[in-house]
């Protein structure tokens, strides 16, 4: 999605029950300490509503059987929910079934791409592009194909706002890069990045690209034919999905001509003694028994989201984080990093002058408030930004102004117990 069109997607205002919404999360109806919990730390990982939990339950407790493999009719079962659980996936992203590989989290699909598509097409003195504000996740299965195959990792720089130096991707793309890997949302600066302008420009230099999409697929409608990206990663922890289940998209002729990433069971056609032939795409991508359960979740996941509406889930969100920007811009000392006007992502990081981060977030924690610190897994990001670590509240469709309040009231309490008002 375009920044324009998440500017439409956010500028509709659609109103939710958030207080019915909440309620289906059963973990937020707990107490830590004695206190309501207020969950601010969806870009690490979501909270389940019940749909997600009853749809995992389910899986395992009335149609458990292994995929793929038997002819009895719960086997038939299960596998007609698993790979109906991959219809949902292309339909919900508007990709071929085909198309759809499960992984186990966005991680293992980027490094699928590095060392299948990776392996085969890119040589010594070849460049692979990313950004600086990459996840490492985007940026260490590059080093590793880079080293081994003799290619060069390249970067886009992060400007002083914290958005994409676009005049600096152009001068790298003009040098020919074999792929370029970004990602749509940040999960430390909340920019949304123009991954359909990146693409194209991209596409035009020859380039294939790779769009990690972890943070955008819980908070925006997602369209790869669209963005028209070659891969598309994303997590299902993240979007409300439970753990252990990730999603690549691949244009179905890449999964054609890319060489199989793990190997075993499921993935193959035939077996020899010395040789083996591999199984159609997408499961030639997938070794072993996968995830189905974990998969089947993933699917009432994103029908949980779709009975919400996407547009309905963007336009609340953007009122809870334009009032956290508003709110955490007066306390004294703070500052954020990233954009602070919409549109943008739903984490914001912020740095409270003479506190470190992992205090701020330990005393938010007595009170119930559950923010992050720490570099996110973007290291040389915090190194641009001229910091060891961020504290990152981010929101998720749940939250309300008034978990942005609690926060606030909770940096006030930080200040106090520092002696800074
Ligand atoms: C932008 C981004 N990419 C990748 C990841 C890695 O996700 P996972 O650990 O589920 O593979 C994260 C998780 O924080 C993320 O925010």
């Amino acid at each position: 999605m375009t920044v324009e069109a998440a500017a439409r997607a956010t500028a509709a205002p659609a109103p939710l029950d958030v207080d019915r919404i909440a309620a289906e999360f059963p973990i937020l109806a707990r107490e830590v300490g004695g206190k309501p919990l207020t969950y601010l730390d969806s870009a690490a990982t979501a909270q389940k509503p019940r749909a997600v939990l009853d749809a995992l339950h389910s899986a395992l407790a009335e149609h458990n059987a292994n995929v793929h493999r038997g002819v009895y009719p719960l086997a038939q079962e299960s596998t007609a929910l698993f790979e109906g659980a991959r219809r949902t996936v292309a339909e919900w992203i508007g990709a071929a079934y085909e198309e759809v590989v499960f992984t186990k989290n966005v991680t293992e699909a980027i490094n699928l791409v590095a060392y299948s598509w990776g392996r085969a097409n890119v040589g010594p003195g070849d460049r692979v592009l990313i950004t600086e504000m990459e996840h490492h996740s985007n940026i260490v299965p590059w080093q590793l194909l880079a080293r081994e195959r003799g290619a060069e990792l390249r970067y886009v720089p992060v400007t002083a706002d914290g958005r994409l130096d676009l005049d600096a991707l152009d001068r790298e793309l003009a040098q020919s890069p074999a792929l370029v890997g970004v990602v749509h949302i940040s999960n430390t600066l909340g920019t949304i990045n123009d991954v359909e302008t990146i693409v194209a420009r991209a596409h035009r230099m020859g380039a294939r690209v790779l769009v990690d999409g972890a943070q955008a697929a819980p908070h925006l409608p997602i369209d790869v034919k669209a963005i028209d990206a070659d891969f598309y990663a994303f997590t299902g922890h993240k979007a409300y999905g439970p753990t252990g289940i990730g999603v690549l998209f691949a244009k179905r002729e890449l999964l054609e001509e890319m060489p199989p990433f793990l190997a075993g069971g499921d993935m193959i056609s035939r077996v020899d003694l010395q040789e083996s032939t591999w199984n159609q795409v997408p499961w030639k991508f997938e070794a072993g028994t996968t995830p189905f359960a974990e998969a089947i979740a993933l699917a009432a996941a994103l029908d949980w989201m779709g009975g919400i509406g996407m547009d309905a889930i963007a336009a609340h969100e953007a009122d809870v984080v334009s009032y956290a920007v508003d709110r955490l811009g007066e306390v004294p000392g703070l500052r954020i990093f990233g954009p602070t006007a919409q549109p943008r992502g739903t984490g914001v990081s912020f740095a409270l002058e003479g506190v470190h981060p992992h205090d701020v977030a330990e005393i938010l924690g007595r009170d119930g408030v559950c923010i992050r610190a720490g570099h996110h897994c973007t290291q040389p990001l915090m190194r641009r930004l001229g910091v060891p670590a961020t504290s990152r509240a981010s929101f998720a469709v749940h939250n309300k102004r008034a978990d942005v309040d609690r926060l606030v009231d909770g940096l006030a309490e930080v200040r106090r117990i520092f002696g800074l008002s």
